[in-house]
């Protein structure tokens, strides 16, 4: 008799540091994880994780690791797109000379960061779901961003860009079995938030929440169970911000 595996999860940003919870998370449910990064895997990051470094911008190599990764440990049932690139920069700046506009290096490195990533990996992961005719679920990690958020241009297109995507996986990709998902967190006391905004501007932020205080990461890890385990949940994007955007 063929023994069922134990679910398989992929996480890409899995060096990051919500990608670590939720590597930890998924594993701490019994799920095989694989977890995908441009950088080296977080330090003391489980060892149960099977980790490939990997730049997910990259079309070949995006190919050949998840490729890798697949026929080693299994197709993906759960894609979590939690690469990303937070960066904030005005459009245009005032200086002594008169104005400066926003870099546009930095707006094709959030746009590859947060978008392509998601794109590359979850076409290739859907590909090998229904190669492998399993039904799986990809979630795709936005933000309350996505709304357009002054200071954050690039990072709200690319994060708006992102909840397109999933509605439109969910369309074309729910009638083959697999749901598209958007986890749209608020601000969540993680590193990247507290580079991302001074100690003033986060204290302002906190206190415009009505629950009065930042999101700790194991709530986002129950919304990653929520959209995981109902299965009929699919093209939404779940905001997790205590009433941030109300
Ligand atoms: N921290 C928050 O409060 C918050 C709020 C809303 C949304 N988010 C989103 O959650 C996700 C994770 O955020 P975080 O705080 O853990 O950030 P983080 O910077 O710690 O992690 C992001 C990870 O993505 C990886 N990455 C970037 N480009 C990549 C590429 N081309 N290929 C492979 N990996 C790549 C980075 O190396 C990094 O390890 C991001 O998508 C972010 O936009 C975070």
């Amino acid at each position: 008799m063929a023994v069922e595996r134990p679910p398989v999860a992929l996480v890409t940003g899995s060096a990051g540091e919500i990608g670590d919870h939720l590597v930890r998370h998924l594993l701490a449910r019994g799920w095989i994880v694989l977890g995908v990064d441009r950088r080296e895997r977080q330090s003391g990051a489980p060892d149960a994780l099977v980790f490939r470094r990997c730049d997910l911008e990259d079309a070949n190599e995006a190919e050949t690791v998840l490729g890798e990764l697949a026929a080693l440990h299994g197709c993906a049932d759960v894609l979590v797109n939690c690469a990303g690139r937070i960066a904030s920069a005005p459009l245009v700046t005032r200086t002594s000379g008169g104005w400066t506009a926003h870099d546009f290096g930095l707006w094709r490195d959030v746009l590859g960061g947060c978008l392509t990533t998601a794109f590359h990996a979850s076409v290739i992961t859907a590909r090998n779901m229904l190669a492998a005719r399993r039904r799986g679920v990809i979630i795709n990690i936005s933000s309350v961003c996505a709304r357009g958020n002054a200071g954050q241009a690039a990072y709200s297109a690319a994060k708006a860009g992102l909840d397109g995507l999933t509605r439109a996986m969910a369309k074309e990709l729910g009638p083959l079995g697999i749901r598209a998902v958007g986890l749209a967190p608020g601000y969540f006391d993680t590193r990247s938030t507290r580079d991302a905004l001074s100690p003033e501007k986060l204290a302002r932020v906190a206190g415009a929440v009505p629950l009065k205080r930042l999101g700790a990461l194991p709530e986002l890890a129950r919304a990653i169970d929520f959209v995981i385990d109902n299965p009929y949940v699919n093209g939404t994007i779940v905001e997790v911000d205590g009433g941030l955007v109300l």
